[in-house]
């Protein structure tokens, strides 16, 4: 193990503890291994970086699978028993002849074939297995035990976000053993993003940066990813005063007031990808006059679910009330409605008719027109007010005097919210077609 750990010193960082108990579970080749492990922590919390590296080092005969890019679980057999074979050095012709695998019984015969001809032990890796929630029920229980099943040496490996008691396994399932991925602290943070560092700098003069850059944004973002995108972004625009020779390199007060301006409206953006440009500059409005509407649509990298929520904005502003129930309801019975009075929506009508919503109607639209069930959470109200400064929406009225509840009013044009929502391939028109009186 040692071995091992001194030879990822360099990829993987502050990880040390959790990589050693995941070798002292399956590093011997010997031993037999327990029948599954649960993993679980974070997002970026390096997961599936751990695993895939350990695996490679060990060489098994390993499956690694990313649960959302499969239908169900025939699917998923017979893609890990083709990955299985083919890792294969010398096959038989027996192993080589194609799997149709219908069910747990097939799979587990595939496999003590598979494992005949090749006798290294088998770990199957299911990353992103909360999908797995989704499939018919007996897979779960089946594949947390499969070594009792199959009678070989196999591991099963899951890797998730959410924590184990959200399975809703019945009595009677195994319990995996669980290993958890704490999130980073800002140390460590530091350590991490050290290594995306570009060679021609000193590396002093870069931990200073991560310094000033993490005291801003750590306690807003956890978020590995984010962070890297951001610290990138941001280091930049902190050493232009350098390469331009107005700020000297150890000047680090002076430079802290160059950049201290440009990280907190960065901060503002996080998660969103607005370049930095159109929000820095005071004249963003003009932006938004750009001839092409949907270059600047476009580049508002939004979220998904802020998308759906401005196409709901753009819908509650443009379709009366009274025919809210007729468009947005799911239909229970099989006859259709019809209204008569309804006619098409025309770029005219489009353009002269926003009216003002509440919050709980726009809501009500949002979830309306999203196919997926969606708890109202803290995150997507946070996008309201996102919109809100993005100038997406406007707060209609005096906010002192809404005693109630806040109105608002949707800014954007039919063409804006068009390209929107065909990115997320909603078919706005449809809706709107009959909206309009
Ligand atoms: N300890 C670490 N050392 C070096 N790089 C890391 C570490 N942790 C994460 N990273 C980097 O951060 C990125 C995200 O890590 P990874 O994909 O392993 O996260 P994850 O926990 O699997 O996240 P998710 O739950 O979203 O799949 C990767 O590019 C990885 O290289
Ligand atoms: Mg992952």
């Amino acid at each position: 193990m040692e071995k091992y750990l001194e030879e990822v010193r360099n990829n993987i960082k502050c990880r040390e503890k959790v990589i050693a108990q995941l070798y002292s579970l399956i590093g011997a080749a010997n031993e037999p291994m327990p029948e599954s492990i649960f993993v679980y922590g974070h997002t970026a919390t390096g997961k599936s970086l751990v695993i895939e590296s350990l695996l490679k080092h060990l060489n098994y005969n390993a499956s690694y699978i990313n649960c959302m890019e499969h239908l169900g679980s025939k699917h998923m057999y017979n893609y890990m028993l083709a990955d299985l074979t083919a890792s294969i050095n010398e096959p038989s012709s027996d192993v080589l002849s194609n799997y149709s695998c219908d069910n747990i019984m097939d799979f587990i015969l595939a496999l003590k074939k598979i494992l005949h001809s090749d006798q290294r032990p088998i770990v199957l890796v299911f990353d992103k297995c909360h999908r797995i929630r989704n499939f018919d029920v007996t897979f779960l229980p089946a594949v947390l035990r499969l070594r009792e099943l199959s009678n070989v040496n196999i591991c099963t490996i899951f890797i998730s976000e959410i924590t184990w008691d959200k399975f809703n396994t019945k009595i009677g399932t195994l319990n995996p053993i669980r290993i958890y991925f704490p999130q980073y602290t800002k140390e460590e943070l530091a350590q991490l993003l050290l290594l995306d560092k570009l060679a021609k700098y000193d590396t002093d003069f870069y931990k200073n940066y991560l310094n000033l850059f993490l005291s801003v944004f750590f306690r807003f973002c956890r978020d590995l990813n984010e962070l890297r995108h951001m610290a990138k972004v941001n280091f930049a625009k902190y050493v232009e005063p350098i390469e331009s020779k107005q700020i000297d390199p150890d000047n680090v007060t002076a430079l802290w007031r160059n950049i201290s301006a440009t990280l907190r409206s960065n901060l503002e953006v996080i998660y969103l990808r607005v370049s930095a440009g159109d929000f820095s500059q005071p004249d963003y409005q003009i932006s938004r006059e750009i001839e092409s509407t949907t270059k600047l649509a476009l580049s508002f990298e939004l979220p998904f679910y802020a998308k759906y929520m401005l196409i709901a904005a753009y819908l509650a502003s443009h379709s009366p009330v009274k025919y809210d129930q007729h468009i947005f309801m799911k239909q229970s019975s099989k006859k259709k409605k019809k209204i008569r009075s309804i006619k098409k929506a025309t770029e005219i009508d489009l353009k002269k008719k926003t009216r003002i919503f509440t919050v709980s109607r726009m809501l009500a639209i949002f979830c309306a027109i999203l196919d997926e069930k969606v708890d109202i959470n803290a995150n997507i109200l946070a996008q309201i007010s996102t919109m809100c400064q993005l100038g997406l929406l406007t707060v209609a009225g005096d906010h002192s005097l809404q005693l109630d509840e806040p109105k608002f009013k949707c800014c954007t044009s039919y063409d804006f919210v068009a390209v929107v929502a065909k990115t997320v391939g909603f078919d706005l028109k449809n809706y709107l077609s009959m909206s309009i009186d």
